[in-house]
C-alpha cells in the first residue's frame, strides 16, 4: 500500500498532562453540589492531553469529531465584546484566536499524524473518527489514515459546501470543506433514520404523477432520502445567531447531523480541537456525554460560555502546563450581597461571572452563571441564588482575564 513519508515521521512517547480540576459548573445549578459531572472541558496541548486520557477511555470513546487547524499559514483572531455585531463595526475588538502557521508541511504532517494515532487508540471499536480539513491538506490526511485505519475502513469522503464573498480572481472559488469519516471495522454506529432529510419537492411531484419514474425503484417518500455526501449548510456569518466571535466555528446543524448519525444517546463523544465548542454543545443538547480539548484559553473559555446556556454539569479542566491569564490586581470589581441577590460592580468590560456560594477554599462549584449575550445586550449583572457560608465568585473580563473575589 502506498505510504505518506516526511523527515522526522515518527510515533514519539509522549508526556502525559497533569490534569487540574479549575471548578465543576452546574449551569444554572443543574446538579449543584454533588455529582460529579462525566463531562469535561480541558485547557491543554491535546496531544498531552490524550495521552493522559488513554488509561481510562481507550477504545471508549464512540465518536471523536475534529476540525484541527488547516495549514493555511494564517492568523485567526476572535472577535470579543460586541465585536459579533457586525452591524456596529466601530465596536469591534480583536483578542488572539488561534494560529494556523507552521515552518513547513512535514511540521504540520508530524502534528497531525502523531495526533491522529492516539486518536485511533481511544475511539470505541464501533466508534467512528470524523477529520474536517480543506483543500490545503485534506489529501495527504486521507492517506494518512488509510494508513492508521486501513483503506478499507473509510466511510466517507464529505464535502461540505458553502458560499460566501472572496478576492480569488484566478480560480473556481473555493467554497468546499472535506470531511473524511473513518471506523475501526465493519460494526460501527450508524443511525440512517435518523437523519433522513426529505425529498426535493421536484422529486415528489415526478413521483406522484407517475410512480414508474424511478425504473422499478419507488422511494418511500414519507420516510425521506439518506442524504448524499455533500452537505450544504450556511457557514456562521457574521449576522448568525449562532455566532460566538471565536474564528472558524462551525455551523451546529454541521455537527448535529455527524452527532446523531454515529453517536447514540449516552455515548462518548469527543473534540480534541473544540475550538467554540460546537460538537459539545450538539452533544449535551442531545444527551451525549462530551470530552472538548483545546489549547487556547480563548477557546475553552468560549466553549465554558456556550455550555454554560444548557443544563449539562461539566468540569473544566487544564493541564499544569497551560496557564490562564489572570487580572492584575486593582481591577476595581466588586462583589456584594443583597438578600438573595448577588451583585457585580465594575466599570470594565466583562465576559461572565459564576459563582460558588459555598466555596471550599479549593474546589470551585459553580451554581450560577451568567456570560454576556451572544447578539445584543449587557453582561447581567444580578445572580439570584441561596448565599451560603462562604461565598466566592469568578469574573472573567472581555479580553479574558480571570479574578476570583471570595467574600464572607
Ligand atoms: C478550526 S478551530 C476549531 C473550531 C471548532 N470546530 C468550532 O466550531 O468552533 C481549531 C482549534 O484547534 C485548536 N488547537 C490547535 N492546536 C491544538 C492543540 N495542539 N491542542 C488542542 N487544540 C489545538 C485551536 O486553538 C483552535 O481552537
Amino acid at each position: 500500500m502506498p505510504a505518506l513519508n516526511w523527515p522526522g515521521k515518527e510515533l514519539p512517547t509522549v508526556d502525559a498532562a497533569d490534569l487540574t480540576i479549575e471548578a465543576i459548573v452546574f449551569p444554572h445549578g443543574q446538579g449543584y453540589p454533588d455529582t460529579s459531572p462525566e463531562n469535561r472541558l480541558i485547557l491543554g496541548d491535546n496531544l498531552a492531553v490524550m495521552t493522559a486520557l488513554l488509561p481510562r477511555y481507550q477504545n471508549k470513546i464512540d465518536l471523536i469529531y475534529v476540525d484541527p487547524p488547516f495549514f493555511t499559514n494564517r492568523k485567526y483572531p476572535a472577535r470579543v465584546g460586541r465585536g459579533e455585531d457586525s452591524r456596529k463595526p466601530d465596536d469591534w475588538q480583536l483578542a488572539d484566536g488561534y494560529l494556523d502557521h507552521w515552518p513547513d508541511l512535514d511540521s504540520y504532517l508530524q502534528f497531525l499524524y502523531e495526533r491522529l494515532e492516539v486518536m485511533y487508540r481511544l475511539l470505541a471499536p464501533t466508534g467512528t473518527l470524523y477529520l474536517h480539513l480543506d483543500w490545503h491538506a485534506d489529501a495527504y490526511a486521507r492517506i494518512l489514515l488509510d494508513e492508521l485505519f486501513g483503506p478499507e475502513n473509510l466511510i466517507n469522503q464529505i464535502a461540505w459546501v458553502y458560499h460566501g464573498p472572496s478576492p480569488i480572481r484566478r480560480a473556481f472559488n473555493r467554497k468546499h470543506d472535506t470531511i473524511l469519516s473513518y471506523a475501526k471495522g465493519k460494526d460501527y454506529t450508524f443511525n440512517v433514520d435518523d437523519v433522513r432529510e426529505p425529498y426535493n419537492p421536484n422529486t415528489v411531484k415526478t413521483f406522484k404523477s407517475s410512480p414508474k419514474a424511478g425504473f422499478g425503484k419507488i422511494p418511500d417518500l414519507n420516510r425521506g432520502k439518506v442524504p448524499e455526501d455533500w452537505w450544504y449548510f450556511p457557514v456562521v456569518a457574521r449576522l448568525h445567531s449562532e455566532r460566538t466571535g471565536y474564528p472558524t466555528q462551525k455551523p451546529g446543524a454541521l455537527l448535529e447531523r455527524i452527532l446523531l448519525a454515529s453517536s447514540n444517546p449516552g455515548d462518548l463523544v469527543a473534540d480534541f480541537f473544540c475550538g467554540s465548542g460546537t460538537t459539545l454543545q450538539a452533544a449535551a443538547r442531545h444527551g451525549r456525554r462530551f470530552l472538548g480539548v483545546d489549547t487556547t484559553w480563548r477557546a475553552v473559555h468560549t466553549t465554558r460560555c456556550r455550555l454554560s446556556r444548557l443544563e449539562v454539569p461539566f468540569t473544566l479542566e487544564r493541564d499544569d502546563k497551560a496557564s490562564i491569564p489572570l487580572a492584575s490586581a486593582g481591577t476595581g470589581i466588586q462583589v456584594v450581597v443583597s438578600g438573595q441577590k448577588i451583585i457585580l460592580e465594575s466599570e470594565l468590560d466583562l465576559d461572565f461571572w459564576e459563582v460558588d456560594p459555598n466555596w471550599d477554599g479549593k474546589l470551585f462549584r459553580s451554581a450560577a452563571q451568567a456570560c454576556r449575550p451572544v447578539r445584543n445586550g449587557e453582561l447581567p449583572r444580578e445572580l439570584k441564588i441561596e448565599a451560603g457560608k462562604e461565598i466566592c465568585a469568578r469574573v472573567v473580563t472581555v479580553t479574558g482575564e480571570v479574578s476570583q473575589h471570595p467574600l464572607k
